[in-house]
């Protein structure tokens, strides 16, 4: 196999999430969620909040060079205006111990979970708590200062999952309680529209204080119709319109286009980043699935290997998203996480060697790519889905929380050490 070389200042890191691997992040609607619900607990997760110094000296020592990590807005603003001066300290330690081992530190702002009191205020389904988040991130701004800096993730996967699934806690909270999901489109488009203007705010505040790259996370999938029927792909152009085309236009024009609404907002974006996963189908049913969606329904592509959570490894479609992104916005991309929950340590290195592979051929054909950040460093809490799907690099032994490398931990470190991959590689590890 011939040498695949990537630009010199690549970035080669893992991804994590405040939620999912920290542990006692009691401040935020998850934990409550987890506690009035059947699911597993995320309790002290891989306990990285008391034991990040280690973490971070292992990536190091491993050879990884950025570490994608989320700020915790509860634990920062635990009640509405008061910030935590020791939750602060607390980031500023992981941003110092990553810069000390020669590490590229990139926050996340938002991760998916929300203080209690903002959720009380009525959540992401409200307009005008757009401002509150915006307090945040002003704060954030003024306290910390990074080269690359990322403020909502995935968007879309949010506002569908708060607003239409059962297992996921709703976007906010009622007087009495956990309001029933609403399960039809109107919601789904408030919630996803105010996390926009919610970006497009933080870009402005960030860059009034800072020379650092503002980016956010979204997923990008590929769809395809499941047959050649009309109404399949009826169903396919409809829903990469609502999760994709939609996007990446309004982002080009800088401002909302339906059914997204709110303000123009100019240009929000230095670089795009992208979570990528897996290849989808989509199929039209209008008796099965989850309303409001059970017109245009996704499953994982079908005549194809698939991961422990039944998803379809679609390596191409990664070059077919990062084509599409670069022709339609033209700015820098990050691969913000890319990975896979799997129970043979083998299928994530081929998993990974296969998409690198694919994102040098998106480089040979123009697309000007900054960094890979895998997801994730360590087994992690899945959300819904518990600690059972492992997404890690370095597996993590929940008796007693010791972190052990996979193989694919040290295949990864080689290939940023080295800044590419090579038949070497390949031979010893696949
Ligand atoms: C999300 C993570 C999640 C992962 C795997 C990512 O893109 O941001 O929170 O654990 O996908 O499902």
């Amino acid at each position: 196999m011939p040498k695949i070389k990537f630009p010199d200042d690549f970035l080669w890191g893992t991804s994590t999430a405040a939620h999912q691997v920290e542990g006692n992040n009691k401040k935020n609607q998850w934990w409550k969620w987890e506690q009035e619900t059947d699911l597993e607990e995320s309790g002290i997760a891989c306990d990285h909040y008391s034991r990040y110094e280690d973490d971070i000296k292992l990536m190091a020592d491993i050879g990884y060079n950025a570490y994608r990590f989320s700020i915790e807005w509860s634990r920062i603003e635990p009640r509405e205006g008061e910030f935590d001066e020791e939750e602060i300290k607390h980031y500023k330690n992981i941003v110092n111990q990553s810069r000390e081992n020669g590490i590229e530190p990139i926050p996340m702002l938002w991760h998916w979970t929300n203080p209690l009191w903002f959720m009380k205020k009525g959540g992401w389904k409200k307009k005008r708590n757009i401002d509150y988040f915006a307090d945040f991130v002003r704060k954030i701004s003024e306290e910390f200062e990074f080269d690359y800096w990322l403020t909502i993730d995935e968007p879309m996967v949010y506002a569908n999952r708060s607003c239409a699934s059962e297992n996921y806690p709703p976007t906010y909270i009622a007087e009495d309680g956990w309001p029933k999901k609403e399960k039809t489109l109107t919601p789904i488009f408030k919630v996803a529209s105010n996390l926009l203007q919610a970006h497009a705010k933080s870009y402005e505040i960030i860059r009034e204080k800072s020379s650092g790259e503002v980016g956010m996370s979204k997923a990008v999938n590929v769809l395809e119709p499941a047959s050649d029927s009309s109404l399949d792909e009826w169903s396919t152009n409809i829903r990469d319109y609502l999760e994709n085309d939609a996007w990446l236009q309004l982002l080009k024009k800088g401002k909302p286009i339906a059914p997204y609404y709110g303000e123009e907002f100019g240009n929000v974006l230095d670089f795009f980043g992208i979570n990528y996963f897996f290849g989808e189908e989509c199929y039209f049913d209008e008796k099965s699935g989850t309303p409001p969606y059970h017109f245009f329904q996704t499953r994982p592509k079908e005549n194809c290997e698939k991961s422990y959570l039944g998803w379809c490894i679609y390596p191409e479609g990664l070059y077919k998203v990062l084509k599409r992104i670069e022709n339609t916005l033209e700015i820098p991309i990050m691969i913000t996480s890319n990975g896979i929950a799997t129970e043979t340590d083998l299928q994530r290195r081929r998993f990974m060697i296969d998409h690198l592979k694919q994102m040098q051929k998106s480089m040979d054909d123009g697309v000007e790519l900054t960094g890979y950040l895998h997801w994730s460093f360590m087994d992690n809490f899945e959300w819904a889905r518990g600690f059972e799907p492992r997404f890690g690099l370095v597996e993590i032994d929940y008796e007693n929380l010791s972190r052990i490398p996979r193989k694919s931990a040290y295949m990864f470190g080689e290939i940023a050490r080295k800044n590419g991959i090579n038949g070497a590689i390949e031979e010893k590890y696949l």
